[in-house]
């Protein structure tokens, strides 16, 4: 049996004040969830977060991490450090990071081994644009995306055996307020099931792009969707806590 997880993303949102709030709510409106619930702040808030979830079974991760140890990288944050902060997360290869600054598929295949490195849990993230789905590449850019990480660790077993999971997150769904068909949602679950080969009964594979407290129930249902990323959603105490509770 796979335990749901359920990933709020907070990008680049908030305050010192906004996160303890935040944090403080959810602590208390999470209590019973069975789901695994994991907070990704950003990086400057990941210390205060730990604290407020030292005594929670919240789980803690981080939006993205370097592929260096440690050393003159001026700006960047290396797993280890994120790990030693109380992490147990890291989100990888997110559209946003793709897109906007550029990470090709090789480069998320080095954090990821990176985020493994450092003893860490990746949460790979890959989907296809409104294009790409349009010109019918789905399945041929999300494998091009997994397979280059499979490669880099040796294999789609391996990929498995590290626990790391899988986020599918259409690039058209991400904040848009559109969301994926179940019947679109199904397909490439099942698609990335069978890339992940003859372990992959084991491996998370996420929903993410605009779930919402109306629509979590439904995709949580789905065969092959094993809980999601959130992003707008996870902001707010309510509409977190009610998609959380959905993944139970
Ligand atoms: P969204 O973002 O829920 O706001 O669509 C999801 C994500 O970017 O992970």
């Amino acid at each position: 049996m796979r335990q749901p997880l359920v990933v709020g993303n907070w990008k680049m949102h908030g305050s010192r004040d906004e996160a303890a709030k935040l944090v403080g709510g959810l602590i208390q409106k999470l209590g019973g969830c069975q789901a695994e619930i994991v907070l990704c702040p950003p990086f400057v808030f990941l210390a205060d977060v730990a604290d407020l979830l030292s005594k929670s079974s919240v789980g803690l991760g981080s939006q993205d991490v370097a592929t260096q140890v440690q050393g003159a990288f001026t700006g960047e944050v290396a797993a280890e450090m994120v790990a030693d902060i109380g992490c147990r997360y890291v989100i990888v290869g997110h559209s946003e990071r793709r897109t906007l600054f550029g990470e090709s598929d090789a480069l998320v295949a080095e954090k990821v081994a990176a985020t493994l490195r450092a003893g860490l849990v990746p949460i790979v993230c890959v989907g296809e644009t409104a294009q790409q789905r349009d010109a019918g590449i789905t399945e041929e850019v999300i494998a091009g995306q997994l397979n280059t990480v499979f490669e880099r660790l040796g294999g789609a077993d391996e990929f498995v055996q590290s626990r790391a999971v899988v986020a599918y997150e259409p690039v058209w769904a991400i904040g848009t307020g559109v969301t994926a068909e179940p019947q679109q949602v199904v397909q490439v679950h099942q698609f990335i099931r069978g890339l992940l080969g003859k372990l992959g009964a084991a491996s998370r594979v996420l929903y993410g792009g605009s779930v919402k407290p109306e629509n979590a129930a439904e995709l949580f249902e789905l065969e092959d969707v094993d809980g999601g990323l959130i992003g707008g959603a996870s902001l707010d105490i309510d509409s977190f806590s009610a998609i959380c509770a959905a993944a139970d």
